[in-house]
């Protein structure tokens, strides 16, 4: 039977019908015109400011409201942003937005997240580039967009999900060169810094030899998380988050998922010690941080 591109977790790929994929709003934009709209819209971003307050005021809470305006969070109190945004491909939560109406969007957020970040603070964004005809390379559009709003890009980390592609068959033409098609083991893990590519303020490192050798080589192979288990749609496993908060936080520093799903980043920071904050719109998803984070 031919699958389909499923709105929950991944599908497998068997004489697949991407149809419902390619009749979304991502396929209908201008792509040529694409670098001067997400120039322009850089520029529109609104800027706020929040004064800051007690730490205890704001910190490990699951706000359950959207991203794009954080005004809970002081300005310059975060220290590291690690989140997986909705990528706009059909997943239960996505909406149905065009290219510019969904960068338009990461910009918001990612004005966001500047304005929380201390200087030296670190905004790590995992994303996956989509379809085939043509390929949308959105790691590439994350960094004309996030440069755009001032973070400076210091590394990619290719997270490998898995060796081989398992029930994946969907390699075009078979044995020819015709249209083959390559079949996507990987995903991005864009890392932006703002103002300093070092923290100014010296802390506690809770980082092994063995994980420091291995964490700071830009391939990364850990194994995907179960949407199922999960009760989420695209998770992604504690153990990617933990491995970005060790290399980058230190113990006791403020950690921001600004899209935070099932809370997997707050988890992983809450278990390694440090406050946690999580941005999510979907009140079912936001029950789900809580019932995880207990
Ligand atoms: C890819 S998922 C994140 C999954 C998360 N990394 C995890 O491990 O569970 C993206 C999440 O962003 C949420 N979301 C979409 N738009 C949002 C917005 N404007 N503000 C906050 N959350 C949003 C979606 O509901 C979805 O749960």
């Amino acid at each position: 039977m031919a699958t389909k591109t499923s709105s929950f977790g991944s599908s497998k790929r068997e004489a697949h019908d991407s149809s419902v994929f390619y009749a979304r709003n991502l396929y209908s934009g201008d792509f040529p015109s694409l670098h001067r709209l997400l120039a322009e819209l850089c520029k529109q971003i609104k800027k706020r400011s929040v004064p800051a307050k007690p730490l205890h005021d704001w910190v490990n809470r699951i706000y359950c409201h959207t991203a794009e305006d954080m005004s809970h969070l002081p300005d310059e109190s975060v220290a590291l942003a690690f989140t997986s945004p909705p990528y706009n491909s059909g997943k239960d939560y996505d909406e149905d937005l065009d290219i510019g109406a969904y960068f338009a969007l990461m910009s918001r957020v990612g004005a966001e997240v500047y304005r929380v970040l201390k200087p030296g603070g670190r905004y790590v964004i995992n994303i996956a580039n989509l379809g085939r005809k043509p390929y949308i390379p959105m790691h590439a559009y994350f960094y004309i967009t996030h440069t755009g709003l001032g973070f400076l890009p210091a590394g990619e980390i290719i997270w490998q999900k898995s060796k081989g592609a398992n029930s994946s068959c969907a390699w075009g033409s078979w044995l020819s060169a015709k249209a083959p098609r390559l079949r996507d083991l990987h995903e991005y893990l864009l890392v932006f810094v703002k103002d300093d590519f070092s923290r100014p303020e010296k802390g506690t490192s809770d980082i092994n030899k063995e994980e420091f050798m291995s964490s700071t080589l830009s391939i990364w192979e850990v194994p995907p998380e179960s949407a199922k288990k999960v009760g989420h749609p695209a998770p992604f496993p504690v153990e990617l988050a933990s491995r970005v908060i060790k290399l980058y936080s230190y113990v006791d520093d403020v950690v921001l998922d600004p899209f935070a799903g099932s809370g997997t980043t707050c988890v992983a920071a809450k278990k390694l010690g440090r406050y946690y904050i999580g941005y999510e719109i979907v009140p079912e998803y936001c029950d789900l941080c809580g019932v995880r984070l207990e």
